[in-house]
C-alpha cells in the first residue's frame, strides 16, 4: 500500500436484534429537544415508529417531527426542515428511515445554525459547514448506502436537474450513534432490497477499481463482495431470511464507512452517472447504478485489465487456465451480469423512464472524476449512457 492518509471513526454502532434497547442510552447524551425524521410512512406501518417515539417519551423528550422525506430528498424539503428543526430549538436530529432520512438529517443539521443558503453552500461550492453542526442519530430500516456511518448527504434540486452528494470532510458529521437492527429491514419490498444489495456491491466496486499497487484495502473489498453475494442469493431466494440480511446490512456498513477506500484514488464515475440519471428520473438510487454499470465497466476494462482479470478469478471464481487477461476480465463482467439478472436488477435507463433525447442533458449534470482507471469526457459519458438505453 502506498498512500498515505488519517482515519477516524466515530460513529457508535448497536447491531441485531434487541439493537433497540441501547436508544435510551444515547438519548441520554442529548438534550431534551429532538427532531425525530421519518420517510413516507413504512416506519408506522411496520411498528418501529411506534417503539421509537416511546422510548423518547418515557426519556422525557419533546419532540418535534419532520415527516415524509421522500427518496432522493429534495431541497424544498430541507428548507422545510431545516425551519422545524430552527424553531423546535433541536438538540438531536434523530433519523427512522433508509438512506434518504439519514443523509437528509445531515443536511438539516449543518444547515440550522448557518446564515448561508445550504444548496450553494454545501452542494454546488462543496464548502465545509462554519456553524455549530447538530448531532444526528440513525434507526436504519433500508440498507444500502452506508449513510449509517459516513458523512454523505446527497440532496435532489429537479429545478436545475442535478442530484448532488457531497462527503463531507469533518468526522463530527457522521451520526453520533446508529443502530442496525436486520429485522428492520425484513419489510422491504423486494425491489427495494435488491436495489441496496446493488447499491453496496457498486460502493465496493468504486474503491477496488482504482490503483496498481498491492493495497489491503482491496483484500477486504474481495472478501465483503463474497459474502454479499452470497447472501444476496440467499435473500433473493428467501427474503425472510435473518442470516443473510444480517450479513447484508454489516457488509453495506463496511461498504461505505470510508475503510475501504484507505490509501486509495477512488472511481465514482458509476455513481455520477447514475445521479444524474436519478437528477432526471427520481428513480430508485441502486437501480440508477445497475442499469449503467455494465456499458461503464466494459468501457472502462481495458484501461485497468490487471483489476478486471483479479476481480474475475478472486471474485467470481472465473478458471483462468489457457485464456487471454481479456477473455478473464470479460467473463467475470459476465458472471456480474448473471447475477445482477438473478436478482433481478433494471438493466437499462429505458426501464427508469430515461430516454434517447435526455442523454445529452444527463450527459451534461453528470460530474467527472478522475480516480479510476480512464478520466471519461463528454462523448463517452454519451457514448456509456447510449449502450445504456
Ligand atoms: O419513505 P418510506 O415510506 O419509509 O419508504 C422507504 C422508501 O420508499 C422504503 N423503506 C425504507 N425502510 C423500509 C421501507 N419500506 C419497507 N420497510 C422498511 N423497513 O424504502 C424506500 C427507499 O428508501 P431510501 O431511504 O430512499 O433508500 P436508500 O437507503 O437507498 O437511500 C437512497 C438515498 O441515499 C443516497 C441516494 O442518492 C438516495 O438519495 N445515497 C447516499 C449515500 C451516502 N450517504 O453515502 C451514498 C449512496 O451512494 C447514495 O447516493
Ligand atoms: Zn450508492
Amino acid at each position: 500500500m502506498l498512500g498515505n492518509f488519517s482515519y477516524c471513526n466515530p460513529t457508535r454502532l448497536y447491531f441485531g436484534d434487541n439493537s433497540l434497547e441501547y436508544l435510551n442510552s444515547e438519548l441520554k447524551k442529548y438534550g431534551k429537544n429532538v427532531v425525530l425524521v421519518y420517510g413516507g410512512g413504512s416506519a408506522k406501518k411496520n411498528g418501529i415508529y411506534d417503539e421509537v417515539v416511546e422510548i423518547l417519551r418515557k426519556s422525557g423528550k419533546n419532540i418535534a417531527e419532520i415527516s415524509g422525506v421522500m427518496p432522493n430528498p429534495t431541497v424544498e424539503k430541507l428548507y422545510e426542515g431545516i425551519e422545524i428543526a430552527r424553531n423546535h430549538n433541536v438538540d438531536l436530529l434523530l433519523a427512522v428511515g433508509g438512506g434518504s432520512v439519514c443523509d437528509y438529517c445531515k443536511a438539516v443539521s449543518v444547515s440550522v445554525n448557518c446564515d448561508e443558503d445550504p444548496w450553494e453552500k454545501y452542494y454546488i461550492n462543496f464548502e465545509e459547514p462554519t456553524c455549530e453542526i447538530i448531532p444526528v442519530g440513525c434507526v436504519l430500516t433500508m440498507v444500502g448506502t452506508g449513510s449509517e456511518m459516513n458523512t454523505g448527504s446527497v440532496i435532489t434540486n429537479h429545478k436545475s436537474k442535478l442530484k448532488i452528494g457531497h462527503v463531507f470532510a469533518d468526522e463530527k458529521i457522521m451520526p453520533r450513534f446508529s443502530i442496525l437492527n436486520p429485522k428492520y429491514t425484513l419489510t422491504l419490498p423486494h425491489y427495494q432490497m435488491v436495489s441496496g444489495i446493488y447499491d453496496i456491491f457498486n460502493h465496493i466496486c468504486e474503491q477496488y477499481f482504482s490503483g496498481e499497487d498491492d493495497n489491503t484495502s482491496d483484500y477486504i473489498s474481495e472478501g465483503l463482495m463474497k459474502s454479499l453475494i452470497n447472501s444476496s442469493r440467499i435473500a433473493n431466494r428467501d427474503s425472510q431470511n435473518y442470516e443473510a440480511r444480517s450479513n447484508i446490512m454489516w457488509t453495506a456498513t463496511w461498504a461505505l464507512n470510508t475503510l475501504v477506500a484507505k490509501g486509495k484514488s477512488t472511481d465514482w464515475m458509476v455513481h455520477m452517472i447514475g445521479q444524474a440519471v436519478g437528477a432526471y428520473t427520481d428513480a430508485t438510487h441502486g437501480m440508477t447504478l445497475s442499469a449503467v454499470s455494465l456499458p461503464y465497466y466494459r468501457f472502462i476494462m481495458p484501461y485497468g485489465l490487471a483489476k478486471f482479470k483479479r476481480f474475475a478469478v478472486n471474485v467470481w471464481d472465473v478458471d483462468a487456465a489457457g485464456k487471454t487477461d481479456e477473455q478473464v476480465a470479460l467473463e467475470g463482467l459476465d458472471a456480474m451480469e448473471s447475477w445482477m439478472k438473478e436478482l433481478g436488477l433494471v438493466m437499462n435507463i429505458t426501464d427508469l423512464g430515461a430516454s434517447e433525447d435526455m442523454i445529452e442533458g444527463i450527459a451534461n449534470s453528470t460530474l467527472i472524476l478522475n480516480g479510476g482507471y480512464k478520466s471519461l469526457n463528454h462523448e463517452e459519458i454519451v457514448q456509456i449512457l447510449k449502450q445504456s438505453l
